[in-house]
């Protein structure tokens, strides 16, 4: 197998890493309810356990880059799929609740890493015309995890078996193993540690064609200007833009809200009063709509461009948190007000799944040059990973202190910001190859349209 068909397999390989991160985002909510069976849980005890995954994949994400520019991209994410594998089985057989919370800090290493890792390695072995298309591919399979744990939650709460919901997510974990030991590391790393044999090899697989000098002698050349220049790179004043985009993206994707539905969707609806087990199924819809729209994504990122779609997405999301916020205001009226919080909900949902959710995945790796990518992504998707800790630790207590309105207002306000961000500091960077976003980057240029 060669070509178009060979990278569009490797990169559905390299997304199970997105299905790991995914499942275990999902699968908590509904294990949470059983785990107090077996462990008396204070609140305090309950958010530790839901946040300790958050602190081990903030972690994972900060160590992935350095790791993964030394040992490559492929050996890292085969060593988070063996670390998930065994924080998962640790979970299961958790004796208390305190080893119960380690190894969800040690499945946390790997989902962090994953998340750095992953993203960049596709970026790097695809062709530019796809790009972006297959990039999406792993926040597809983030979404198609955070549904498979909705399911998972709903089909085992009969039996209550917590277990089972957190132990399952090990065999992912072996797939994505067995999936990565058989793709080869990427071509821009391999040419960075002078591996030129097998970088050609990859390329031709991968460009389903021969002639690859053209594409070498651009990575080479992208390469030796690197080496000119100062190691200490993360901080130099040319990468410095870029890393306010990065992390300045990579933030306002959870500063926005995302995981308020994610984690309290049940409880939101159930607010409304709609009922518990409609709550609970109506979630289900939530995660069905989130992977459909990232299909959109997938569909329109290299035509549309990533800019205009960010700009359409956050538009959509800023309606859906007005409408989600006015559904608390607006008395009561025999479940009318249910569906509109519903509806306002599903449209934010579906707006970010099409946008930001996929995008910023795509995004880190192409705006940061190949010397320091596997930092900045890491130290990029480590503020993520922050970003998302601080949401979920104080959307509650927002809500408790303020009441939903203000709260999801504010959240549209957020996305208005963001777009304004969007807008006037971040590259396109669809049609472009990594090398030629380099050179631009270099050279001072930021193409914004
Ligand atoms: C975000 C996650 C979020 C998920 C929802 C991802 O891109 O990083 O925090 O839960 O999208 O689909």
């Amino acid at each position: 197998m060669s070509g178009r068909r060979f990278v569009y397999v490797v990169a559905c390989v390299a997304a199970i890493g997105g299905l790991l991160f995914g499942y275990d985002i999902g699968i908590i909510s509904g294990a949470l309810l059983f785990i107090e069976n077996d462990f008396p849980l204070t609140p305090f005890l309950t958010g530790v356990v839901v946040s300790s995954i958050l602190i081990g994949a903030v972690i994972g994400a900060g160590a992935s880059g350095a790791l993964g520019d030394r040992l490559g991209r492929r050996k890292l994410v085969l060593i988070a799929a063996v670390i998930f594998a065994v924080g998962s089985i640790g979970m299961a057989f958790s004796p208390t609740v305190s080893v119960l919370i380690l190894f969800r800090i040690v499945a946390g290493l790997a989902v962090g890493a994953a998340s750095a890792l992953v993203p960049t390695y596709i970026s790097e072995i695809s062709p530019t015309d796809l790009r972006g298309t297959l990039s999406s591919v792993f926040q597809l399979a983030i979404t198609l995890g955070i549904l498979l744990a909705y399911v998972v939650n709903f089909a085992l709460a009969g039996a209550e078996a917590w277990r089972w919901m957190l132990g399952l997510a090990a065999v992912p974990a072996v797939i994505l193993f067995v999936g990565m030991y058989m793709v080869p590391e990427t071509p821009r790393w391999l040419i960075k540690n002078n591996l030129m044999d097998e970088a050609r090899a990859v390329l031709r697989r991968s460009r389903g064609r021969e002639d690859v000098e053209q594409e070498i002698k651009e990575i080479q050349q992208v390469e030796r200007e690197e080496s000119q220049t100062e190691a200490r790179e993360l901080l130099a004043p040319w990468v410095r833009p870029m890393l306010v985009v990065g992390i300045g993206l990579a933030m306002l994707q959870q500063f926005v809200g995302i995981n308020t539905i994610i984690y309290y969707a049940p409880t939101i609806i159930n607010d409304t009063g709609l009922g518990a087990s409609a709550s609970i199924l109506a979630t289900v819809g939530i995660g069905v709509v989130n992977v459909l729209f990232t299909l959109v994504a997938i569909w329109l990122i290299d035509k549309l461009g990533r800019k205009k779609l960010l700009l359409y997405g956050l538009t959509g999301m800023t309606l859906g948190t007005i409408i989600l916020g006015l559904g608390f205001v607006l008395p009561s009226l025999s479940g009318v007000v249910s569906y509109i919080t519903l509806g306002g909900m599903l449209l934010y949902i579906a707006s970010f799944a099409a946008s930001f959710g996929p995008i910023v995945w795509v995004m880190l790796p192409e705006i940061f040059p190949l010397q320091i990518r596997g930092s900045a992504v890491g130290v990029s998707s480590l503020s993520n990973w922050v970003a998302n800790f601080i949401v979920a630790l104080l959307f509650p207590v927002l809500i408790a202190a303020l009441g939903e309105t203000p709260v999801f207002w504010s959240l549209g306000l957020i996305c208005i910001l963001s777009m304004v961000f969007v807008y006037f500091l971040v590259p396109e960077t669809m049609g472009r190859s990594l090398e030629e976003i380099e050179e631009d980057l270099r050279k001072g240029v930021t193409v914004t349209s």
